[in-house]
């Protein structure tokens, strides 16, 4: 009998020699890499690294201690563990002192001079959140385009602002301006406000879905808060059913209840027929010149009002 690496192996002769050489080799390599990465933490955790980055010029990073990952009394928060060097990475070398014009060497994770790529410190966060709310991070488009988990989390606050309603626009539209031009347009979400988060809609962490949203489709994600817009409807619309944002410009717009353009043109994209659909392009006005009701105040909603669709029994023309 001989055991290899926890497995039991009943061999004799050559075969066994072999397995042993090779299991022997395993181990040493092993051993070999384990050195190379043996960690060099720092003798008394964050009270080693506390007596330098302690004073009032770095108060601002005490404010951990107030967060989530700052309760001491909780071994799955850093704090509880490995403390500072959870995150930062080994900082022995760091912490040591050094010689008179010697450079401090910097600290592996999360800082200016850090030595870790953007991926190998999403590995530290994803190491303690690997969990469903993050199964669509790999491929995910944030990930791809090399954003990582820092460049919206702040860790060094008592409340990350991008977790929190009110705040969080501003850290997403830091790297979106088009969406910042967006949500000051005259009709919007009420993004500005602090009333919604672009969370409500998006999955900052990827999603299998269109431009990462909630649901499945776009119009999906809209139901949700507009449930009355899903019907079902006796007379359909049929580019309401399919996509709202034919009409919608979702972020803002310049137009009343966020419209890609106002009616007849809105309407007039798609209904370009001759008769009557067609008035309003003509500017026409009646024979006692005043202007055509096709193009008054709501212009084509003036009857045709059941836009999403109507349910009156006689409502197939969308005007009841
Ligand atoms: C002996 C004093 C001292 C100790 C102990 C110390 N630091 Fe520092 N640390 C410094 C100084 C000085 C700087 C600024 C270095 C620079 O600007 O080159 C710094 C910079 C940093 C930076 C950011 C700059 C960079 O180089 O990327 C981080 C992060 C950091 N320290 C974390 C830690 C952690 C974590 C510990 C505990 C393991 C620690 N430090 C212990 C003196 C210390
Ligand atoms: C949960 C992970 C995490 C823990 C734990 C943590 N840090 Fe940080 N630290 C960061 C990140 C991320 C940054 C980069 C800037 C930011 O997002 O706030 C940073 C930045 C820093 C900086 C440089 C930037 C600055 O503002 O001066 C220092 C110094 C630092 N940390 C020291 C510490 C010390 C000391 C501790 C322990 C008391 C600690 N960190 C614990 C994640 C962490
Ligand atoms: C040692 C494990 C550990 C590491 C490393 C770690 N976290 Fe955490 N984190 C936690 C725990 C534990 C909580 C609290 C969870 C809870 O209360 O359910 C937490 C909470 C959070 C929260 C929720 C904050 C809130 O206000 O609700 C965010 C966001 C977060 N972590 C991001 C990060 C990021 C980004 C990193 C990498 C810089 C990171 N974490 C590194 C363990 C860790
Ligand atoms: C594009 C910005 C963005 C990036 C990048 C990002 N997050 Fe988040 N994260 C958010 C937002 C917004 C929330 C709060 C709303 C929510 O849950 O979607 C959040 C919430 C969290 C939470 C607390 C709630 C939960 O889902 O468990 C954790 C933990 C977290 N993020 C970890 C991470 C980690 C780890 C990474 C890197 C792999 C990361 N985040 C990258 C924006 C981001
Ligand atoms: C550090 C910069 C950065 C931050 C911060 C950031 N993003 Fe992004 N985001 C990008 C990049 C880069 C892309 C890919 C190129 C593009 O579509 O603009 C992207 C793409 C997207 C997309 C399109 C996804 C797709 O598949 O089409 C959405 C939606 C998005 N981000 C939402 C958010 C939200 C919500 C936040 C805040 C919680 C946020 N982003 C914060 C850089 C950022
Ligand atoms: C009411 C839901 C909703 C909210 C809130 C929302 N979005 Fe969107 N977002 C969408 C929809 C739907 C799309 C895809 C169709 C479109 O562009 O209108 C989209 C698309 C995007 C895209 C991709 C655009 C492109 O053309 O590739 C980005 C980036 C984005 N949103 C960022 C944000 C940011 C940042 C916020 C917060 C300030 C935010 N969104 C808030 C619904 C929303
Ligand atoms: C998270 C909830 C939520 C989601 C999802 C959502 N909306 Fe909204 N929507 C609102 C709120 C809140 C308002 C503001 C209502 C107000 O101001 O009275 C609003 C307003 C609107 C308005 C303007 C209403 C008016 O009277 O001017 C339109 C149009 C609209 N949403 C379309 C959409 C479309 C299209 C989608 C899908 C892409 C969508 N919404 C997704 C919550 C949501
Ligand atoms: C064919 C174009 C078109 C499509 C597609 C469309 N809408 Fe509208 N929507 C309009 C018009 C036009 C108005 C303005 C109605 C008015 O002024 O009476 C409007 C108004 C709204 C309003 C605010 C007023 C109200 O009726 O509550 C909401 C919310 C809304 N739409 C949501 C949606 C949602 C959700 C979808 C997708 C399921 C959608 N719309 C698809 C044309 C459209
Ligand atoms: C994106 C294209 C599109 C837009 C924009 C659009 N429609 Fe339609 N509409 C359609 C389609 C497709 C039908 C179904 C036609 C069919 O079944 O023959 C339809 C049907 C109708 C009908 C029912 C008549 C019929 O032939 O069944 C009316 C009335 C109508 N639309 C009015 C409007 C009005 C008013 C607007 C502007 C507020 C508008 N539409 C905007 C595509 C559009
Ligand atoms: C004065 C009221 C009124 C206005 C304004 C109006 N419609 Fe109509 N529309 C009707 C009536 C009534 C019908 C049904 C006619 C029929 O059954 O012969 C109709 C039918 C339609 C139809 C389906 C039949 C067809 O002729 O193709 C479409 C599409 C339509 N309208 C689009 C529009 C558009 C687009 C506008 C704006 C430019 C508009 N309507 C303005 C009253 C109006």
């Amino acid at each position: 009998m001989y055991t290899c690496r926890k497995m039991t192996f009943a061999l004799t002769g050559g075969s066994l020699l072999s397995l042993m050489l090779l299991c022997t080799l395993v181990g040493a390599v092993e051993a070999a890499a384990g050195d190379e990465e043996l960690p060099d933490y720092s003798s008394a955790g964050a009270d080693t690294c506390l007596k330098c980055h302690g004073d009032d010029e770095s108060a601002h990073l005490l404010a951990l201690f107030d967060g989530p990952h700052g309760v001491i009394a909780d071994e799955r928060t850093p704090m509880g563990a490995s403390q500072c060097e959870s995150c930062h990475g080994p900082g022995g070398e760091h912490a040591a002192r050094v010689g008179f014009r010697q450079q401090r060497p910097p600290m592996p994770a999360f800082g200016p001079n850090a030595l870790w790529s953007k991926q190998r410190e999403n590995e530290v966060c994803l190491g303690c959140h690997q969990d469903p709310a993050r199964r669509f991070w790999d491929g995910g488009t944030h990930q791809s385009q090399d954003v990582s988990c820092v460049d919206c989390h702040s860790i060094h606050t008592r409340r990350d602002p991008v977790t929190v309603q009110s705040s969080q626009p501003e850290v997403c539209l830091g790297c979106h301006t088009r969406q910042r031009a967006e949500i000051h347009r005259a009709y919007t979400h009420p993004l500005r406000f602090g009333e919604m988060a672009c969370s409500d809609c998006h999955q900052s962490h990827g999603s299998p879905n269109e431009f990462m949203l909630e649901s499945m489709t776009i119009n999906q994600n809209c139901y949700q808060c507009h449930a009355e817009k899903r019907g079902p409807y006796l007379w359909e619309h049929a580019p309401v059913t399919e996509d709202c944002t034919l009409c919608h410009r979702t972020h803002g717009s310049n137009h009343p209840a966020l419209l890609t353009r106002r009616a007849p043109l809105l309407c007039q994209q798609c209904h370009s027929r001759s008769g009557h659909p067609s008035v309003g392009r003509t500017g026409e006005a009646l024979p006692d010149g005043s202007p055509s009701v096709f193009l008054l105040s709501g212009s084509c909603l003036n009857c045709h009002s059941q836009v999403h669709g109507s349910n009156h029994p006689s409502g197939a023309m969308l005007n009841r």
